[in-house]
């Protein structure tokens, strides 16, 4: 089974991933021999901080050992990826890629017999809303009936958190500018951030600008401004980014280092439901 989009789990699937996810925070001890010998490949098209580093420090917690590779040395990017990856493949055991298009998530999937995991397309960011599914859960104690409001770009992290809020029994509100909204359908959408907050229990933002789309810079400063997440918008959430953040920009400094901020938590729960996920497809799934 692969992991492209997070449509391809079900509700009970992610509750079953999030209580492993918890329960290898809790002791991290008890996994350390789980995927003893398996290797994880790693395929950077972009960059990365979180996602590097959460996904090999979590594999090698888990006894495995993980391998990173990107376009600008190795020869993925110069022959078909299809072929490139028909051979990686034969020394994986598990791979992740993150790629520009999904097209080339799908590619990859397509190429390899082992389970593939998004590390984040152009569309999707399946591993960022399972660990974000994970710190809303720790925080409230339970996802079902709470409020998610979603403010900035339709981009991929806001397509994927509609798909997840959605099946865990959320209700998810998004306000972006008009031209910017998301593929996928959320219970509302709106270009009025002040609708979109009312009666959040987590205000939730990213920035204006994703990797690949660096020449629309100076158009989208001009038109994203009104969706800042301040202190006002954030009420009595609590406010969630995946980083990176672009401070001053999509979010205050006030509110990205107010008690309210569970951002750090949000980054470390990467590792830990990724190993979930990774135990999940390669034992169970
Ligand atoms: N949130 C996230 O995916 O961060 P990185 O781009 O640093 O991996
Ligand atoms: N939407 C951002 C997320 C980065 C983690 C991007 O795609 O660049």
């Amino acid at each position: 089974m692969d992991l492209l989009t997070l449509k391809e789990l079900t509700r009970e699937q992610i509750d079953e991933l999030l209580c492993l996810a918890d329960e290898m925070k809790r002791v991290p001890e008890n996994y350390y021999e789980t995927l003893k010998g398996k290797i994880l490949v790693m395929l950077f098209e972009k960059t990365s901080t979180r996602t590097r580093t959460s996904f090999e420090a979590g594999m090698v917690q888990l006894g495995g050992h993980a391998i990173y590779l990107d376009w600008k040395s190795t020869q993925l990017g110069k022959a078909k990826l299809a072929d490139e990856i028909k051979c990686i493949e034969r020394y994986a055991d598990i791979m992740m890629a993150r790629v520009y298009t999904h097209e080339s998530i799908q590619e990859i999937a397509g190429a390899s017999t082992k389970p593939v995991i998004n590390a984040l397309c152009d569309k999707y960011h399946p591993c960022q809303i399972l660990a974000d599914l994970m710190t809303i859960r720790e925080h409230y104690g339970k996802l079902e009936g709470l409020t998610l409001a979603y403010l900035g770009d339709g981009n991929n992290v806001c397509n994927t958190l509609i798909i997840g809020c959605k099946k865990m029994g959320m209700k998810i509100n998004v306000a972006t500018p008009k031209g910017y909204e998301p593929l996928e359908k959320p219970d509302l959408l709106t270009n009025n951030p002040k609708e979109a907050v009312k009666g959040a229990d987590v205000v939730y933002t990213d920035t204006w600008v994703s990797m690949g789309q660096e020449e629309e810079k100076e158009k989208r400063m001009k038109i994203f401004p009104p969706y800042q997440v301040t202190k006002e918008l954030l009420g009595k959430a609590i406010f969630m980014h995946c980083l990176p953040a672009y401070r001053g920009l999509e979010v205050t400094d006030e509110v990205i280092d107010s008690k309210q901020s569970v951002v750090f938590d949000e980054a470390e729960n990467r590792m830990h439901a990724q190993k979930a996920l990774m135990v999940k497809l390669l034992k169970e799934w």
